[in-house]
């Protein structure tokens, strides 16, 4: 597998996630090892999409731990029903936020985030992690982005 992403320029949303998730699939499937894949989903969904901040919570213990990501500097514990990430871990469901100051209990790591896409990751029906997506423009995440952003977790749920 190279090491280089191919992303198409000039192309819709939908033509670039169609574009890259196949590479990620092929760059993450040969690899056993966890945290290398998550730091390289980041890191593809932040180079296609240029994403604020896009990274992994893992379930440890009674928390989420910040796991790989790319941006800024983020909060390290989360609790569980708290804030989006702590929603869809409880729920056990994708959450579409639009605008996060409108979400109650919103945990603002960074002022500038304003909309939020949460994506719970499953092993035998328990939630072990969640994809968290922040934009800092408002209303930028659309159910396109969770089909295909599901779909990736799909495909990441594979490797173990
Ligand atoms: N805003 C998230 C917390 C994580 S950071 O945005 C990276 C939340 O409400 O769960």
């Amino acid at each position: 597998m190279s090491e280089n992403l191919y992303i198409p320029t000039e192309a819709s949303k939908s033509e670039k996630y169609e574009a890259i998730l196949p590479q990620i699939e092929a760059l993450i499937s040969g690899e056993p090892d966890l945290y290398a894949n998550l730091a390289n989903i980041s890191s593809a969904l932040k180079e296609a999409f240029g994403f604020f901040w896009v990274g992994f919570y893992l379930v440890k213990g009674n928390q989420l731990v910040l796991g790989p990501f790319q941006g800024p500097i983020a909060c390290t514990r989360i609790n569980p029903g708290k804030g989006v990430c702590g929603t869809a871990w409880v729920e056990k469901k994708t959450q579409l936020v639009p605008d996060v100051e409108l979400f109650p209990g919103h945990i603002a790591c960074s002022a500038a985030s304003k909309s939020e896409i949460v994506i719970p990751v499953f092993k035998e029906e328990e939630v072990v992690m969640v994809l968290d997506v922040d934009s800092d423009l408002l209303d930028d995440f659309d159910a396109e982005d969770q089909k295909y952003l599901e779909r990736l977790i799909r495909i990441l749920e594979k490797t173990f």
